[in-house]
């Protein structure tokens, strides 16, 4: 683990994160999202991605452009230029993970982000490595976090890239063995990603126990965000981060 990475300092208040960026008042994964995020005072933002057929690391939540853009067909048949003539909402572009750190370099505080790893097979077109090749290109390590539903994934993050911390994302409906994170031992993590559902001071207290730290998702209900404040989560990632801060009362 590198020397500094702010997603593991000690803070007074949980970190808000805007969930696909601020996708409650934006187009989700879009620059506009993630910027409107920072404008409503988030500490950051969660963001997907995957690759396209010409390569390129994009940031996208679906398989398929079908549900946010005004195109059909799937990402990883489609080339850079083909998804950049798309529409994803407000005439906004689908954007590249390089270009989504370089819009948030040099901010006054460091922009926060937490880069979901969508669960396509780790082993099929290696997306792990060419998202960690986009990082060490822009330096920016010490600002991210990676996550994925796919624990193959995980390893093969904490393989190419020991200094950036990850989480392990699941849902409280999904098999136990991957809710309680059987095979933790071969994917070192720091993380747990639980969804709001699986959130109470208990279960906080016991992942905290060991040594583990929690961010939930997707957290927009204002019972919800103080209940998770209640439970002592390191993070909330939720679609409208000015919610999430009035609720903190920040
Ligand atoms: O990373 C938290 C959350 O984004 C996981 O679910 O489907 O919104 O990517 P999803
Ligand atoms: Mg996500």
């Amino acid at each position: 683990m590198s020397a500094m990475n702010y997603w593991l300092e000690h803070h007074d208040r949980p970190l808000i994160i805007g969930h696909r960026g601020a996708s409650a008042h934006a187009p989700e994964n879009t620059l506009a999202a993630f910027l409107l995020a920072w404008t409503q005072g988030a500490d950051g933002v969660e963001l997907d991605v995957t690759r396209c057929a010409t390569g390129e690391v994009v940031v996208i939540h679906d398989d398929t452009v079908d549900r946010t853009t005004n195109g059909t067909g799937r990402v990883s048949a489609m080339s850079l230029a083909e998804l950049r003539g798309l529409d994803a909402g407000d005439g906004q572009r689908i954007p590249t993970l390089d270009e989504v750190i370089a819009e948030t370099a040099g901010a006054p505080r460091p922009f926060l982000l937490n880069i979901e790893v969508k669960d396509a097979p780790a082993l099929r077109g290696d997306l792990e490595a060419a998202v960690v090749t986009v990082v060490r290109r822009h330096g920016c390590e010490e600002r991210v976090l990676f996550s994925s539903f796919n624990p193959l994934s995980v390893r093969r993050l904490a393989q190419l890239a020991p200094d950036v911390p990850r989480g392990i994302l699941y849902h409280h409906a999904m098999p136990i063995y991957l809710r309680e994170v059987w095979m933790a031992p071969l994917m070192p993590h720091e993380f747990r990603h639980p969804d709001i559902g699986a959130i109470t001071p208990e279960f906080v207290a016991k992942l905290k126990a060991q040594g583990k730290r929690v961010n939930t998702w997707t957290v927009n209900e204002p019972a919800d965000i103080a209940r998770a404040a209640e439970s002592g989560v390191h993070g909330i990632i939720g679609d409208s981060p000015c919610t999430i801060r009035e609720v903190l009362g920040i």
